[in-house]
C-alpha cells in the first residue's frame, strides 16, 4: 500500500523551534482575544488521550476574578507564614494580576482498569504545552507554572479540585515587554542514543 500524504503545516517548526517562555513579571496586556483565548483552550485539548478520558479541565482567571484569587492566595499564604512581612504578602496578592488571562489546568485522573493514571497525567502535561505552542503560534506571552499554590489544599478547594485531582499548572497568557534571550538546552547528542542492543 502507498503512504497517504498528510498536509503539512508551513510555519509550524518554526513556531516549535523558536517557541520560549516569557516570565509573568514580564507580561502585559493585551491578553488573548476572545476568540484567540478558545484557540488556546481548544488546542490545548487536542493532546493525546489513552481511553477518550479527558482527564482535565480549565478554570479560567480573567479581569477582577485575578485579584480576587489573589486575595484568596494571600490569606492562606499569612495563615501558612503568620511572621511574612507586607510586602511578601503583596507579592502573594499580585501573583495573577502579572498576566492578563490565567488558565490552572486541572488534571483529573482517576484509576481506571486499563489505563494507568500516570497517562492520564501525562496528557494533562501535554494540554499545557499545546497551550504554550498555540499562544507562540499566535504571537502571544505564556508561561506554565507552578509555584506554592498548585500543590496548596485550601487553594485546590478554591478551584472546585476533588480528591485525586492536581494542578498541572497555571499558564499565564498576555503579551510579552521584551522578546526572551535564547536560553541554554542540553545538546541533543547528549539526550539521544540509537539503541542497537
Ligand atoms: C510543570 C512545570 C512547572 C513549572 N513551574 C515553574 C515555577 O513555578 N516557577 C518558574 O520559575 N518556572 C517554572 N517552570 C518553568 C517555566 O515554565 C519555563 O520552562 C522556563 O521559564 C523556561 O522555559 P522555556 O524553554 O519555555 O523558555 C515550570 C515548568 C513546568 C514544565
Amino acid at each position: 500500500m502507498s503512504a497517504t500524504p498528510l498536509p503539512a503545516l508551513p510555519g509550524f517548526l518554526d513556531v516549535l523551534l523558536a517557541r520560549r517562555s516569557v516570565t509573568a513579571k514580564d507580561m502585559q496586556g493585551p491578553g488573548p482575544s476572545k476568540a484567540e483565548l478558545e484557540q488556546i483552550l481548544e488546542a490545548g485539548w487536542r493532546v493525546p488521550d489513552h481511553g477518550k478520558l479527558g482527564p482535565w479541565r480549565f478554570v479560567v482567571f480573567e479581569g477582577e476574578a485575578r485579584a480576587a484569587f489573589g486575595e484568596e492566595l494571600a490569606r492562606i499564604f499569612k495563615e501558612q507564614e503568620p511572621k511574612a512581612d507586607k510586602k511578601r504578602v503583596a507579592l502573594e496578592a499580585e501573583r495573577l494580576t502579572r498576566a492578563p488571562v490565567v488558565v490552572a489546568v486541572i488534571s483529573t485522573a482517576e484509576d481506571h482498569p486499563k489505563i494507568p493514571k500516570w497517562e492520564q497525567r501525562l496528557s494533562a502535561g501535554a494540554v499545557c504545552q499545546n497551550m504554550l505552542v498555540a499562544a507562540s503560534a499566535l504571537g502571544l506571552a505564556a508561561q506554565w507554572l507552578t509555584e506554592w499554590y498548585a500543590f496548596d489544599k485550601k487553594v485546590h478547594k478554591l478551584l472546585g479540585m476533588r480528591k485525586g485531582d492536581r494542578v498541572a499548572g497555571f499558564i499565564y497568557l498576555g503579551s510579552a515587554t521584551a522578546k526572551p534571550d535564547e536560553r541554554v538546552r542540553p545538546p541533543l547528542e547528549e539526550r539521544v542514543t540509537y539503541w542497537k542492543g
